[in-house]
């Protein structure tokens, strides 16, 4: 199962990345979790100790990586370096483990717009679209919020588009896009969670806005995810509640919905 995780700033794709991907290594199955926010912090959701985060270099900061592998200085607009560089390596050389999940932060491309090329966005485009075709048993990316480095087809190829929503209007414009957009792409599936969920007026709303056939289900407000995130903790060890609901979401995800 390949996930990419979706939505507008702040509805907490972090939180559910890290708190899914958690659920599948607990279960057994090989995890890898895809850090593609430029603003990395996927491992600390993971519950990865401070020391451990301090090791990590995004690959796009590699540059002697990015240089011996595309063949051009890393940083400039090469003329000519090659479009398809080696990466089958990379993710077991710079995954960082915790808690039996694999965690590879890509870092951030200046692009400097749709139409740029350079190395290390090459590399990137190049890394991502393995990982996505190797044989792991779970991957689950953490995009960036909103949909242009989508609309540059950074998660192409994924089995699905999990596109998280809040309970109000500017997050379902969100989703909506991304449902275009993964049409426009060939993404088979495009699913929504809905997070933050603190009443029956809030579900109704989801259920008013979200085709049934597409909804996973429901995460509610939770005080203990928040704590988490405040005391530097993983909500998967620190919030049971949401656990279970993530769980069950799990399931659905397992089961095609
Ligand atoms: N179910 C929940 N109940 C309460 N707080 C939540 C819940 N889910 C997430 N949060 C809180 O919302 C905030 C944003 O969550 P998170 O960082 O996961 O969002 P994000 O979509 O990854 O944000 P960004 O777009 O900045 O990457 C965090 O403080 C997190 O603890
Ligand atoms: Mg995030």
């Amino acid at each position: 199962m390949k996930i990419a995780v979706t939505g507008k700033g702040g509805v907490g794709k972090t939180t559910f990345s890290a708190m899914l991907s958690r659920i599948y290594a607990d279960e057994g199955y090989r995890v890898l979790s895809v850090d593609a926010d430029p603003d990395a912090n996927l491992a600390l959701a993971l519950g990865f100790p401070q020391k451990l985060i301090d090791e990590i270099v995004p690959i796009s900061e590699m540059k002697n990586l990015v240089e011996e592998r595309t063949s051009a200085e890393a940083g400039t607009f090469a003329k000519m370096f090659k479009l398809n560089p080696k990466v089958d390596d990379i993710p077991d050389r710079y995954c960082k483990e915790y808690n039996g999940v694999g965690v590879l932060t890509m870092g951030t491309v200046d692009t400097g717009g749709s139409g740029c090329v350079c190395p290390e966005h090459v590399l990137l485009k190049r890394l991502t679209s393995h990982l996505i075709l190797q044989n792991k048993d779970v991957v689950v990316m953490d995009m960036e919020a909103g949909i242009e480095h989508l609309a540059r087809g950074t998660a192409q190829g994924v089995d699905a588009f999990i596109v998280v929503v809040e309970p109000g209007e500017r997050s379902l414009q969100t989703y909506r896009k991304v449902k275009k957009l993964g049409e426009d792409i060939g993404v088979q599936k495009v699913w929504v969670v809905a997070n933050k969920i603190r009443n029956e007026k809030d579900e109704y709303f989801i259920l008013d806005n979200v085709k049934k056939e597409e909804l996973l289900g429901f995460i509610y407000y939770n005080e203990d995810v928040i704590n988490s995130d405040r005391s530097n903790l993983s909500p998967y060890d620190n919030s049971e509640k949401t656990r279970e609901e993530i769980k069950y979401i799990k399931q659905k995800i397992q089961g095609g919905i």
